[in-house]
C-alpha cells in the first residue's frame, strides 16, 4: 500500500508512521510521497533526511481547486493508494475527495463529534471534559466528519493545562494513526451505511 502523506508543519504524526514502517510494525505499507503546501514546513526537511520523496505545492494565494489539481497530479504520478492527512492545514476540494473515495484518512485531536475544527485540545480543556483523545477517520466533504476508524481516549488530569493535555493526546495520536493505517491496509473491514466501519 503506497501512502501519500499531506502535511503543513511539524510532522510528528508523519514521523511516527515513518518509524513504524522502518521498524516493521506496519508491514506492506510504504511512503510514496510526502507533500506539503508550505515551502518551509519542518516535516519536509525531516522527510528529506529520511530519504523519502518530497514535493511542495505552495497553496498561498492560489484558488483551492487549482492547487488541489496539482496535489492530485503528484499523488497519481507516485501511484498513491491511500492519502494520509497529517497536520495538513487546508480544506480539500470536493474534486479531491471524490478522486480518492474512502481512501483519505485524517487524524483529529479530539473525540469526535466533539470539538471539530481548530485548537480542538484547547476547546476540550476549556469545556472541562474529563475524557479527551483523538480520532482517525475517513475524510468526507464535511470538516472532521467522515466514518471513524478508531479513537483513543485519555483522562483529563486535575494537573493538566491545555498544553499538557495536547501533549498527552499527541502521544496517543502517534500510536492511533499507524494502528488505523494497518486496519485499512488489512482490507478486513466494511463500511456500513454512512457512519460505521466494522471488521469482517
Ligand atoms: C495533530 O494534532 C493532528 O491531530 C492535527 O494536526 C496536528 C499535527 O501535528 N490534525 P504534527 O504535524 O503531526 O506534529
Amino acid at each position: 500500500l503506497r501512502l501519500g502523506v499531506l502535511l503543513s508543519g511539524r510532522g510528528s504524526n508523519f514521523l511516527a508512521i515513518a518509524n513504524n514502517i522502518r521498524s516493521g510494525a506496519l508491514p506492506n505499507v510504504e511512503i510514496a510521497i510526502v507533500l506539503s503546501n508550505i515551502a518551509d514546513a519542518p516535516a519536509i526537511a525531516a522527510a528529506r533526511q529520511l530519504n523519502l520523496p518530497t514535493k511542495v505545492h505552495v497553496s498561498k494565494g492560489r484558488p483551492r481547486a487549482e492547487h488541489d489539481r496539482d496535489m492530485l497530479a503528484t499523488l497519481r504520478e507516485n501511484n498513491v493508494d491511500l492519502v494520509i492527512l497529517a497536520g495538513y492545514m487546508r480544506l480539500l476540494s470536493p474534486e479531491f475527495i471524490h478522486a480518492f473515495p474512502t481512501r483519505i484518512l485524517n487524524i483529529h485531536p479530539s473525540l469526535l463529534p466533539a470539538f471539530p475544527g481548530l485548537d480542538a485540545q484547547t476547546q476540550a480543556f476549556e469545556y472541562g471534559v474529563k475524557i479527551a483523545g483523538c480520532t482517525v477517520h475517513f475524510v468526507d466533504e464535511h470538516l472532521d466528519h467522515g466514518v471513524m476508524i478508531l479513537q483513543r481516549a485519555i483522562p483529563v488530569l486535575d494537573t493538566d493545562d491545555a498544553h499538557s493535555l495536547a501533549e498527552r493526546i499527541l502521544a496517543e495520536e502517534h500510536q492511533a494513526y499507524s494502528e488505523a493505517i494497518a486496519r485499512v491496509a488489512s482490507g478486513q473491514y466494511e463500511i456500513d451505511g454512512r457512519r460505521y466501519m466494522k471488521r469482517v
